[in-house]
């Protein structure tokens, strides 16, 4: 199925509600990365560029309720204005967000609309002065973007590059590999639209070319299309969770969240896929999800396996889907699904090692395959530290009565009398 496209020709073009689900987790994620980054009572200044390298004519009219409805340039715009003063209004020192914004359209009638729209609403004096709007394709201006975030951010190239783009092709991983490694505190937010993907991969014969052009050739090592159809019952589930996989890997990210929204029309799942280079960014793009569990869904398991092929489990996951029919939901039944397998899976790392592993490396190194913020992990571990099932020393060898405030040096190891239950 090809989705509609937007038209801006003839001014605002209707939005369907589960477009309106990605503004959603956008702001409150502009939000809870200010919040995060301004913590500091002594910091005066936060240097920051956003980019919306795909960002549409600005404005639409909600399809459902005939009301307008604000694009992601103003949500950018808007997010900062408000983060700036709640920041600010308890602050002696006050902290000026010192932000740039790039707002790329390759659309002409589309781009016309923007920059109409941002004028009608007050920006027109800072456009070409901290607001660059750009008649152009993403890919062409990329590296002007990243040149001017490396002279402006020369230490840490802090930014936010949303790449909302139609469909699965306009971001090769080697564009996004090419962010991270020129900007060591950059993010991106992709949509990739996972159901056109596979209704496209469904047809057979060009997927290759396709994957050559995203950057993640042979991934289905050498198999076509037709050949996992016909072998693999759960073909979906396969060519999804190897996609993702190599389209993270080959990203050059180190973080990132695996998870859909799903069109509950129907049609349209797509992928919003949060990357950086930082556990903390994740995780509070995870927070993100768990506060806004409308939208979201995934597939896997619920632990630390969640994607990947040799820890699917058919029978917890039907167990599981029984109880919420959709899938997982990042609702209380996932947050219990979440803890009980976390509760399974974190022993295993810790007693495979006798000294154990401390909080900051079990979350860095798992976190990626799991659905669990560091909050749910910081659960889970209380529930083993209630069962005697491990504990947890401080640096100074202070063993911690709870996991409330367990500090990411804290080292999670085995009780010195494991049970022999316990043993996995
Ligand atoms: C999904 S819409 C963007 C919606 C917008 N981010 C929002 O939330 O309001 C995708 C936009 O990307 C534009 N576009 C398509 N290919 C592009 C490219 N290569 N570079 C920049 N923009 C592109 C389209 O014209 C369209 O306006």
């Amino acid at each position: 199925m090809t989705l509609k496209q937007y038209n801006w020709k003839d001014g605002p073009d209707l939005i369907q509600q589960h477009s309106v689900a990605k503004h959603r987790i956008l702001e409150a994620y502009l939000a809870a990365y200010f919040r995060t980054l301004v913590s500091s009572p002594n910091q005066d200044v936060l240097k920051l560029t956003l980019v919306d390298g795909f960002a549409g004519g600005g404005l639409y009219v909600h399809n459902d309720t005939r009301e307008p409805v604000k694009g992601s340039p103003f949500i950018f715009l808007e997010a900062t204005r408000e983060a700036e003063f709640l920041i600010n209004k308890d602050r002696r020192k006050p902290v000026h967000l010192q932000v740039d914004y790039f707002f790329t359209e390759a659309d002409r009638h589309a781009h016309m609309h923007l920059d109409k729209v941002l004028r009608e609403a007050g920006y027109g004096d800072r456009i070409g002065n901290g607001i660059y709007i750009d008649h152009a394709r993403f890919q062409d201006k990329a590296d002007a973007i990243i040149e001017f975030i490396k002279r402006k951010s020369p230490r840490n190239g802090r930014s936010i590059f949303a790449l909302d783009q139609y469909g699965y092709k306009e971001v090769p991983t080697h564009l996004l590999r090419k962010i991270f490694a020129a900007l060591p505190s950059a993010e991106v937010i992709l949509t990739f639209g996972v159901d056109s993907f596979m209704n496209f991969a469904s047809d057979g014969d060009q997927v290759k070319d396709l994957l050559n052009g995203l950057g993640i050739p042979d991934i289905f090592g050498g198999r076509s299309v037709e050949e996992i159809k016909a072998s693999d019952r759960d073909w979906r589930l396969f060519l999804q969770s190897t996609l993702y996989r190599r389209l993270v890997e080959n990203s050059g990210a180190r973080h990132f969240t695996p998870f859909f929204i799903r069109n509950r029309g129907g049609h349209g799942d797509y992928w919003l896929i949060h990357m950086s280079q930082h556990h903390r960014a994740r995780d509070v793009m995870t927070e993100v999800h768990w506060a806004n569990n409308n939208y979201f869904i995934h597939y896997g398991g619920a632990g630390l396996d969640m994607f990947q092929m040799v820890g699917y489990d058919p029978v917890h996951d039907a167990d599981y889907l029984q109880q919420s029919p959709l899938g997982f939901e990042f609702d209380d039944i996932a947050r219990r699904a979440s803890i009980a397998a976390l509760n399974e899976h974190i022993p295993r790392r810790v007693y495979a090692n006798d000294a154990g592993i401390s909080f900051g490396e079990l979350f860095a190194t798992t976190c990626n395959s799991s659905p669990a913020s560091a909050r749910i992990y910081r659960q889970s571990i209380g529930t083993l530290l209630d069962e005697q099932a491990l504990e947890i020393v401080g640096a100074d060898g202070t063993k911690r009565r709870s996991s409330a405030q367990i500090k990411d040096s804290d080292q999670i190891m085995s009780p010195p009398q494991r049970t022999l239950f316990m043993a996995v």
